[in-house]
């Protein structure tokens, strides 16, 4: 069964769920037929490695092995301690293994096979790295100038699974959280950090995920830039909970607040 079909039926009577999704993108077997009016370029695991230019000359890309230094670096350097979220999601042979399969196949049911049984292809797949995208922004040089994590949100999916094992395992392929975004305080104002975002967003959507989410504290102030990401920002306080209305709560941590967009 398409797992986009389980996800609905799982969702099914939840009017808070649909009311967000008026013409619910996750449904994917019905989406797949629907005419897009500006298509956006085509992402395959080959033009993924390319990467794409990016301001300051150089590359947006996904993180090499030995750039996970400086990616940790940045991110403690404005206060984001997620170095073992780093280390779990984007220090392994598996990372993005996952979302290339979803580019690929242009349908997730065999990365949805891979989330249930841990394997692909007769390999074995840590769900967890294989979702997970750390893309870092260089120089003309290749020095790392920004970077920016995207996992899926594991305790909040643990707390679905609780409830409900299928909704919970379907989702990690519906949602992912823009877990750390850093830019070199010397190269901020250039766009990278918007250029980071974007190709994040375009990366998940065009693997077939249909929300990306995040939180910042309240003091950063960081509402018009993501605004200009066309996210929705919540006010302090104020849950992502009633607008997913699923059976577990996405709550703030101390004075912190989310933001959210639909992709696709
Ligand atoms: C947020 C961040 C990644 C933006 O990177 P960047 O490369 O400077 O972003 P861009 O050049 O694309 O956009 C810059 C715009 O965002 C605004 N902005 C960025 N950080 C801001 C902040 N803390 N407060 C207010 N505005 C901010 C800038 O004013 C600028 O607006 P302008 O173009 O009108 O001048 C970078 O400022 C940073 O690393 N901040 C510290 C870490 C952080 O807050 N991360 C986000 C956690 S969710």
């Amino acid at each position: 069964m398409c797992f986009q079909k389980s996800l609905r039926q799982s969702t099914s009577g939840n009017a808070d769920f649909q009311k967000y999704n008026p013409d619910p993108p996750y449904s994917g077997c019905v989406a797949k037929h629907k005419k897009r009016t500006a298509p956006a370029p085509s992402i395959t695991p080959a033009k993924l490695a390319q990467g794409w230019s990016a301001p300051a000359g150089g590359r947006i890309r996904p993180a090499h092995p030995d750039d996970l230094g400086r990616a940790a670096e940045l991110l403690s350097d404005v206060g984001t301690d997620i170095t073992e979220d780093l280390n779990a999601a984007a220090g392994k042979a598996d990372t993005s293994l996952l979302l290339h399969e979803c580019l690929s196949s242009r349908d997730n049911e065999s990365a949805m096979r891979a989330v249930i049984s841990g394997t692909l292809g007769g390999r074995e797949v840590d769900p967890l790295a294989g979702l997970s995208a750390l893309l870092v922004a260089t120089d003309r040089t290749g020095q790392v100038l920004g970077c920016a994590l995207m996992i899926p949100p594991g305790r909040f999916l643990a707390q679905v699974r609780r409830v409900n094992e299928v909704q919970g395992l379907a989702l990690m392929l519906v949602i992912t959280k823009l877990k750390g975004l850093a830019v070199d305080p010397a190269h901020r104002g250039r766009g990278i950090g918007a250029a980071l975002v974007k190709r994040g967003v375009q990366l998940y959507e065009q693997s077939g995920f249909h929300v990306m989410y995040g939180q910042f504290t309240a003091e950063r102030n960081l509402e018009p830039f993501y605004r200009r990401q066309r996210f929705t920002v919540l006010d302090l306080g104020e849950p992502l909970q009633p607008l997913l209305a699923l059976p577990a709560s996405i709550v703030s941590e101390g004075e912190e607040r989310f933001f959210h967009r639909m992709l696709g």
